[in-house]
């Protein structure tokens, strides 16, 4: 057993360190937020995310896991120092270190003479020498280990993703650093989960260059959907006839409205203003996020095209099924409908909209929304519908009463949540992302 902060109680440090006192460790979430604090103290979680609940009341229960905005107590008592604080876009598109410095900052003073602090943050190359350098610069003269170690759970399968890793990856250069954060995973290790231990700069380089291949996996199927559209093909078999292959994989080739969410949008742009920096750009990636963001302006082209057809503007309303930026999170951080909404007000649109959980979190967000909380509601007097998030539940809606309280017709599915046919036989004009109506299936 070994005593953890985890500095930072969002959604990584909160699943993280929940997953940690799973493993038996005793672990203090500290957070700045007091608010967030109090919340979990009294069991209220702040995100939604499947299995947290009941974990998190779990192990406090068993009082090995806590919560405090006590920070000082927090890390003189741990052996191991997380740091799992927010590192948002500039407007250039670069990381925003400034809450990892204050929070190195604020722990400093804080840290045993050999502390062992892991950034767990998502953070470019450079920054762990960085962090080690601001610590000895307040704290001089001690031995105290900064180690990088990147965090690759998926929003929507936290636990699991946590609970059963791909690998590990430690990125030190002080083995006594890199052998008790070892030792920390060590019920990973037996179970022979890969350790990938490397210089600090490799691992921080590891985390971006991941999530950009899978975001580029994700824009290139989506340019994929757009030649379908033109050639009567489907984009659902040409990524399955693809996905087989070892060499690619089935994940992340499902077509849609783009990609969004706290990481991709973000460490795609940091990964693009990095290479720029260090004379090593990425033209790939540049191009995916501009491609990235035509695509999300592109579903309101294809709105207005819809409504042009049936009404004038000024008189329509669209109801948008979905605001999570995928399905099983509450997380709506650069989601599609957090974009598409806001350009069909300008353009006088009305907008009706629902999704299962991110309700709440999307209306701190958008203003003269009608949040409705069925997609009966918010399909009532719409003139086109357009699905922006894969909620298993979209799948049982009844298309024959969406067709009934519609005003008009059309539904836009960039999700492929509803049987073409039967959304046809319904008299909707259905519109699927990747599959021209020619290819719907019968
Ligand atoms: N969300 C994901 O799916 C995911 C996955 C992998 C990696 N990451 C990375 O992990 C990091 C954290 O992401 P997140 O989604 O958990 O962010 P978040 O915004 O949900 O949470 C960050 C938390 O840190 C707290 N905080 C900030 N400064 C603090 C300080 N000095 N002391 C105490 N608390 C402080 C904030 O109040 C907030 O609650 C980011 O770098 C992100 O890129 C996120």
């Amino acid at each position: 057993m070994m005593r953890v902060a985890m500095i930072g109680g969002g959604y990584v440090g909160l699943t993280t360190g929940a997953c940690l006192a799973d493993l038996g460790h005793e672990v203090v979430c500290v957070d700045k937020d007091p608010r967030r604090i109090a919340d979990l103290d009294r069991g209220k979680i702040p995100i939604y995310e499947p299995g947290l609940q009941p974990l998190v009341a779990r192990l406090k229960k068993l009082e090995r896991l806590s919560f405090t905005s006590d920070l000082p107590s927090a890390t003189r008592a741990a052996d191991v120092v997380f740091i799992a604080v927010g590192t948002p876009s500039r407007a250039d598109g670069s990381i925003d270190l400034a809450q990892v410095e204050a929070a190195a900052l604020e722990v400093a003073p804080h840290l045993a003479d050999d502390a062992l602090v892991v950034i767990k943050s998502t953070v470019v190359p450079g920054t762990c020498r960085r962090i080690a350098d601001l610590i000895a610069g307040a704290v001089p003269g001690r031995s105290i280990s900064v180690v990088s170690n990147p965090e690759f759970l998926r929003e929507g399968s936290a636990i699991v993703d946590f609970m059963q890793p791909d690998r590990i990856v430690i990125g030190g250069r002080n083995a006594a650093g890199i052998s008790r954060l070892r030792k920390l995973y060590s019920p990973f290790g037996k179970r022979n989960v890969p350790f990938v231990v490397t210089t600090p700069e490799n691992a921080e380089l590891i985390k971006y260059a991941a999530n950009a291949f899978l975001a580029l996996k994700i824009g290139y199927i989506n340019d994929i959907a757009n030649l379908c559209e033109q050639i009567g093909g489907d984009v659902r078999a040409v990524a399955h006839g693809i996905g087989l292959d070892p060499r690619i994989g089935s994940s992340f080739l499902a077509a849609g409205p783009g990609f969004g969410g706290s990481c991709f949008p973000k460490d795609t742009r940091a990964l693009a203003a990095f290479g720029r920096e260090a004379g090593a750009p990425q033209p790939l990636i540049e191009l995916l996020i501009a491609r990235n963001e035509d695509r999300m302006r592109g579903i309101v082209r294809r709105i207005l095209e819809k409504i042009g057809q049936r009404a004038a503007a000024r008189d329509a309303t669209v109801a948008v099924f979905g605001l999570a930026f995928k399905a099983n999170t509450d997380d709506v951080r650069e989601a599609a409908g957090l974009t598409v909404i806001p350009m069909l007000q300008q353009a006088g649109i009305r907008v009706r909209a629902h999704d299962p959980e991110a309700m709440v979190t999307a209306s701190q967000l958008l203003a003269d929304v009608e949040w409705c909380d069925c997609p009966y509601g918010a399909a009532r007097e719409a003139d086109v519908i357009v699905v922006l998030t894969e909620w298993p539940s979209f799948r049982d809606i009844d298309v024959n009463r969406l067709a009934g309280s519609m005003r008009g017709q059309s539904v836009l599915d960039y999700r492929h949540v509803f049987n073409p046919s039967s959304a046809v036989s319904a008299g909707l004009d259905y519109w699927a992302v990747g599959a021209a109506p020619a290819a719907v299936p019968a």
